[in-house]
């Protein structure tokens, strides 16, 4: 089965030569039929996207390109804002939305995730929608945690179809803090979520990634279940040997 990991490279890495490099790094990996997606800060798309056009044809197999985040509106007086049809004309064919640093740092809304959404699904973007819950929820039990993700579900995806839809569990204790959530409260989120979503229908079953502290020795305990379909990868994309041992351990 194929499995995907999405490389999000957050504000990092801290200039354009470090980007490409690193891209050429990862560019370089044998990857099987892993499908592998980055996701530069918005000023480094253009120069990756260049040279990912200049690969030779059999080695851009399974690797495409997404954004970090979008703005709503496509155009207009919205100071330093970034569409989804400019991104889309950079070369990016996914995007990330709702991410739990948005939503903390930026007061991103559930309100404000969901025009995101809308909008990219618009534009014929592919969504990876990251949704999770803090520490004092999780506190209370799995499904306290299960009904936080539901509700975080419904506001972010009102009326929008579920097609070239991701879900990415990621639980906000869990990102960037070496505590990773057990595989097997994972894979029970990622049933709940594909269910919640879908509503059982599998021709409309999103595919879900796990996030948080995934690195080259635990990627394999967490996508051994058919119902996780990959990894979101913060921290250990940003070093090329890492990532490298994390697509061998789950090539295909
Ligand atoms: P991490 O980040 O892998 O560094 O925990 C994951 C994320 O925030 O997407």
């Amino acid at each position: 089965m194929q499995k995907l990991l999405v490389a999000n490279w957050k504000e990092n890495p801290s200039s354009e030569k470090k980007a490409l490099s690193l891209f050429r790094e990862v560019a370089k990996v044998k990857r099987g039929n892993v499908q592998v997606i980055i996701c530069p800060p918005f000023v480094y798309l253009e120069g990756i996207a260049d040279m990912a056009r200049k690969m030779p044809v059999g080695t851009k197999k399974g690797f495409a390109l997404g954004a970090q985040d979008i703005f709503w509106e496509d155009q207009g007086a919205y100071t330093s804002e970034v569409g989804a049809k400019m991104i889309k004309g950079l070369g990016a064919r996914y995007v990330i939305v709702g991410h739990s640093e948005r939503r903390r740092y930026a007061k991103e809304t559930d309100a404000m995730i969901n025009r995101k959404v809308q909008s990219a699904l618009h534009a014929g973007l592919h969504v990876i929608l990251c949704v999770g819950e803090s520490l004092s929820v999780r506190k209370k039990g799995l499904s306290a945690a299960r009904a936080f993700i539901k509700n975080q579900l419904k506001k972010d995806l009102k009326g929008s179809a579920s097609g070239h839809l991701t879900i990415a569990y990621e639980p906000i204790w869990a990102i960037g803090t070496g505590k990773n959530d057990k595989p097997e409260d994972a894979v029970e989120m990622a049933r709940f979520i594909k269910q919640a979503v879908s509503g059982g229908e599998t021709s409309v079953m999103p595919r879900f990634l796990y996030g948080g502290s995934v690195n080259s020795k635990n990627i394999a305990d967490y996508v051994q279940y058919k119902e996780i379909d990959g990894a979101l990868v913060g921290g250990a994309s940003l070093k090329s040997g890492e990532f490298k041992k994390m697509i061998e351990k789950i090539y295909g």
